[in-house]
């Protein structure tokens, strides 16, 4: 049974993008809960590694493999069932290991951002009492090393995955895009005519790759340094915020 569930935001690549409250959260747990299999890249599970070395935790570390999605199911069953067998790994994993106070899980960039780890939080029984620590998202990481604001003066800003860009092309009454989840340069949808892009990949690590400019001038260069990017890492994470000038 878990009784207190701290999930960490742990910013996008860099261990410094930790804050102080993260670090201590790592401190202060007795268990921490890591992803062993099924996140495909292991330079991320380095990364976590790399953090709770950082932090000096002496918290016991308890490893769990992710489910496999069952590709019968429709999607929103499929995902429905997924996060309940996470749940019941988390639970599982624990009880085998006998731990006792606060569990940690360290979640990618920010718990509240395209990340359903809270969900899953709520999946289980009796509920814990949840703490989240914020951490820095994509969508910082990118804002900060173009050095822009995120919005413009007064303006909304309309958050997406490159699926939806696909479906839906530009949201109605959208200023400023940001697009994430994208896996195909969804922007290529689009008509570029009066649209700007600040594009980032592996954004806060050492391959970080920046590319801004008109669509109409970039999109094609965009592509090409993704498919390079990603052909020379094994794998590659990008977002990218559209904005009409
Ligand atoms: C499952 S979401 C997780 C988002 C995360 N919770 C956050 O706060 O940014 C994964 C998406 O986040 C973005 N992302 C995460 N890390 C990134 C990075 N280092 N560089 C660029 N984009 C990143 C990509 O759009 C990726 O498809």
């Amino acid at each position: 049974m878990i009784e207190d569930l701290w999930l960490i935001g742990i910013g996008t690549g860099s261990p410094a993008h930790v804050t102080g409250e993260g670090m201590q959260a790592l401190r202060d747990a007795s268990t921490i809960l890591l992803p062993q299999k099924g996140e495909g890249k292991d330079d991320l599970a380095q990364m976590r590694l790399r953090i709770i070395a950082a932090s000096g935790t002496a918290a016991h570390i308890v490893p769990f493999d992710y489910p496999v999605r069952d590709p019968d199911l429709p999607y929103q069953a499929r995902v429905g069932a997924w996060h309940d067998q996470i749940a019941g790994r988390w639970q599982a994993a624990l009880s085998r290991a006998g731990s006792t106070g606060p569990v940690a899980l360290l979640v990618w960039g920010d718990p509240s951002l395209y990340d359903s780890t809270i969900r899953i939080a709520e999946r289980l029984a009796p509920s814990p009492k949840v703490r989240v620590v914020p951490g820095i998202t994509a969508i910082q990481a990118l804002t900060a090393a173009h050095a822009i604001p995120l919005n413009s003066v007064n303006g909304p800003v309309h958050i997406t995955t490159g699926r939806r860009l696909r479906n839906h092309g530009w949201p109605e009454g959208a200023d400023t895009v940001v697009v994430m989840l994208d896996g195909e340069c969804s922007f290529r949808w689009l008509d570029p005519n009066g649209i700007y892009i600040w594009w980032g990949a592996f954004l806060g690590m050492p391959e970080q790759v920046l590319h801004r400019g008109l669509l109409s001038d970039v999109a094609d260069s965009i592509f090409e340094l993704r498919g390079g990017s990603r052909d020379n890492h094994g794998w590659i994470m990008d977002t990218y915020l559209l904005r009409k000038v």
